[in-house]
């Protein structure tokens, strides 16, 4: 993900104005579940920021993680899901990640596929980044874990977390783990996975 449109509300109003159905942007549960279910307990409070139409959230819940709040920038599609989800447990909140308004520690763990990703497509990009992670650090419960699913290798995200509030670990999946996958290309994808301090 490079594109400069990726990091544009816009584009994202504009594609989830069209395209209704799921769609999973690197990985589905399966290919990461391995690695997140090392850090989350079922009883635990989670934030799914950027949420877009991933089926993550209903495969977390069907796989027991009961306390799931999902958000996304887009009013567009978080008023889809609402209407979509009515009968589920699920929360459903438009919000922006950098001003978002959650209580402060009000979540055991914030997860992440993409999001970051899109937020550096954008302008002023460190500095949103940083926004975003401030917001992401108030809202953590002390010890509590930030996940970032992303194409970005470890010398280059990195540099993003900072050591004096992350303690980060780094996982690198591959695209080949995934049995429901037809192709032969291998595509490396990472997971961050960075405690509060
Ligand atoms: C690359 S998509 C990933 C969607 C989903 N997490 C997935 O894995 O399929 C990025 C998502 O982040 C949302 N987004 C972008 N900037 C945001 C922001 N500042 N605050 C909250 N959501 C944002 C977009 O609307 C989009 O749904």
């Amino acid at each position: 993900m490079a594109s400069a449109q990726y990091g544009r509300s816009e584009y994202w109003e504009e594609r989830y104005l069209h395209k209704k159905e799921t769609y999973d942007w690197y990985h589905h549960w399966d290919g990461i579940k391995d690695i997140i279910t090392q850090f989350i307990l079922p009883t635990h409070n989670i934030l799914h920021a950027g949420c877009g139409t991933s089926s993550l959230p209903f495969e977390m819940q069907a796989a027991g993680y009961s306390k799931i709040v999902n958000m996304d920038n887009s009013n567009i599609l978080i008023e889809d899901m609402k209407q979509a989800n009515e009968a589920g447990t699920m929360q459903w909140d438009h919000k922006d990640i950098r001003t978002m308004n959650y209580p402060d520690k009000s979540f055991d763990v914030v997860l992440e596929k993409g999001l970051l990703d899109s937020v550096l497509c954008g302008d002023r990009s460190r500095i949103m980044s940083q926004r975003m992670l401030s917001q992401i650090y108030r809202v953590l419960v002390d010890g509590g874990v930030y996940i970032s699913v992303t194409h970005s290798p470890p010398e280059i995200r990195k540099s993003y977390f900072d050591e004096r509030y992350w303690a980060v670990k780094d996982f690198k999946i591959s695209m080949m783990r995934i049995s429901s996958l037809k192709t032969d290309d291998e595509k490396i994808h990472y997971v961050y996975v960075c405690s509060k301090r």
